[in-house]
């Protein structure tokens, strides 16, 4: 497998040196997709959050900024990005705000209805079904909780890169058969939107 290859898989789950590049890169490139995702959080009030897929932390740390009294939780099923994340919101995990835990989307350690917020940027594209993960998520929301999804790889022919030809195992789902299995797994109401020419989605759907 070429360099390139090699590096890129590490997308699905970040591990050993070309996984702490990648998240590094992550942090940084994923910026612009991240402010546009947390754009459509405006008016969710939540004081449980959750970050699915949380890579490097950095969306987490933006969550805790975007809900000040709020305690933000980071999930990720790599041992390398719990521990970059843990070392990014230090500050907060010792200040009692925020906690990081390794765990699949497919089957969290947590309660039913434990979190009234639930998000995930560029992360989907990975998860196991995503029909049975999106009911992990259902299940792990309070009745009336919300879920943001943002990916750069729409699912469309307006993406300026196939990411899902570059990197093993990355499924570009389209706002419409994201909404059909959100609504499968008991999501009630879902709202796509997009960025034309850019590919870029957003959807968020409420339990
Ligand atoms: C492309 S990175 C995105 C990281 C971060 N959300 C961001 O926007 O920068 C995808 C992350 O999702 C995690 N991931 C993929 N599938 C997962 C699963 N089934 N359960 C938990 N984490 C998963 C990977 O380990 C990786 O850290």
């Amino acid at each position: 497998m070429g360099i390139l290859k090699k590096f890129l898989n590490n997308a699905s789950r970040p591990k050993g040196t070309l996984g702490k590049i990648m998240l590094s890169g992550m942090t940084f490139g994923h910026r612009w997709l991240s402010a546009w995702g947390l754009s459509h959080l405006d008016g969710v009030k939540a004081s449980t959050v959750i970050d699915l897929g949380c890579g490097s932390g950095a969306n987490a740390l933006k969550l805790l900024e975007m809900f000040p009294s709020a305690h933000v939780t980071g999930a990720d099923y790599s041992p390398l990005s719990v521990a970059h994340s843990k070392r990014k919101l230090e500050r907060e995990i010792a200040a009692g705000r925020c906690a990081v835990v390794e765990a699949n989307v497919a089957d969290l350690p947590f309660e039913d209805a434990s979190f009234d917020l639930a998000t995930a940027f560029e992360t989907v594209y990975f998860w196991p079904g995503p029909l049975e993960s999106f009911c992990e998520v259902v299940r792990i929301l309070r009745p009336g909780g919300v879920f943001m999804i943002s990916n750069e790889a729409g699912g469309l022919e307006d993406m300026p890169v196939d990411w899902g030809r570059w990197v093993d195992g990355l499924n570009c789902y389209d706002g419409a058969a994201l909404e059909r299995f959100l609504r499968e797994a008991g999501f009630s109401q879902v709202t796509v939107d997009r960025r034309p020419k850019l590919g870029w989605l957003c959807v968020v759907a409420h339990k």
